[in-house]
């Protein structure tokens, strides 16, 4: 199964950084963003590649995932041999390429695949989310053999000021993850049968309270609409309107997961928090920034 990744945004919330350092280049510790998604959608056997789509205009994210054999070698030959094992870990990793020549939307993004996914499911990851233990994914994978292999995305509760950013589903709960018997119909580990899905609505449009989180197992049937699908919300092709027409025709499962699970890195504070959440609790950085910070008397909030 190959797993998509949509990365050809201009990364406007994080101008002036992002002008000439394309949004998923960005470090989340010592890695950039993207490679914590690429090593997520490739940790569950069943995903043998990952696609990353991206735009002419952001050739480092290519360059970042080739081979280069020389900066190793020089790596080696001055000892360093952690730093040449990282460098040749990440050119190995298999991961291709599709170009977005024009943002015309997830859904269009999506589309740019279908030659690579040749009639068989596949997964979608949004970039802006980091999910550092990969747990998601697996969940899906679970929920999709309980109903047959059906598609399966993942969604979370949100506020209803919360809903008008995101995909909104419609739906019943009808069961949940082994282990997960005994949770609320919003809590973490339900599985719901959606009804229907609608992008971006007004709070008083929403069907319910779960928004769609970024991690999308998908049948086939979602990519050959796509090839038609039409601009919806602001224009662009939404992948949640394909699924939602999916939805005439088979049936679409979803998992509630605990969107604590992950980190967002899609805004600046965002990325910030999850730099300093994830420095905090590694013992590679956990000591010195740990000293840094006390040094200065702890992290105050500012007036
Ligand atoms: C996309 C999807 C939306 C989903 C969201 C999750 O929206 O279209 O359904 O809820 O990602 O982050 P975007 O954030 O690209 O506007």
């Amino acid at each position: 199964m190959k797993a998509i990744i949509p990365a050809a945004g201009l990364g406007t919330r994080f101008l002036p950084a992002t002008k000439c350092t394309p949004k998923e280049m960005l470090p989340v510790l010592d890695k950039p963003a993207i490679q914590y998604v690429v090593e997520e959608a490739l940790a569950p056997e069943e995903v043998d590649e990952a696609i990353v789509v991206t735009s002419p205009s952001k050739p480092e994210l290519v360059s970042y995932f080739q081979p280069d054999g020389s900066l190793e070698q020089l790596l080696r030959e001055r000892g360093k041999q952690g730093y040449a094992d990282a460098v040749r870990y990440v050119g190995e990793l298999p991961v291709d390429f599709r170009y977005q020549y024009k943002p015309k939307g997830l859904g269009h993004a999506i589309r740019s695949c279908a030659d690579a996914t040749s009639g068989e499911p596949f997964c979608v990851l949004l970039g802006d989310y980091v999910v550092p233990d990969k747990s998601i994914l697996p969940k899906m994978i679970e929920a999709s053999r309980q109903h047959g292999g059906a598609s399966v995305i993942a969604v979370a509760p949100c506020t209803l000021d919360e809903v008008s950013r995101y995909g909104v589903v419609a739906g019943e709960r009808v069961g949940a993850l082994e282990g997960c018997e005994g949770a609320g119909d919003d809590e973490p580990g339900a599985v719901w049968r959606l009804s229907g899905m609608v992008e971006k609505p007004a709070p008083e449009d929403a069907p319910s309270n779960l928004y769609i989180v970024g991690r999308y197992l998908l049948s086939p049937l979602v990519m050959e609409l796509l090839a038609d699908q039409e601009p919806g919300k602001g224009g662009e092709v939404q992948l949640t309107d394909a699924m939602e027409r999916a939805l005439e025709r088979e049936a679409l499962y979803a998992v509630v997961i605990d969107p604590l699970e992950g980190v967002d890195t899609g805004t600046p504070a965002g990325w910030i928090a999850a730099n300093a959440l994830m420095a905090a609790a590694d013992p590679r950085f956990s000591s010195e920034f740990w000293e840094a910070v006390d040094a200065r008397g702890g992290l105050k909030r500012g007036e």
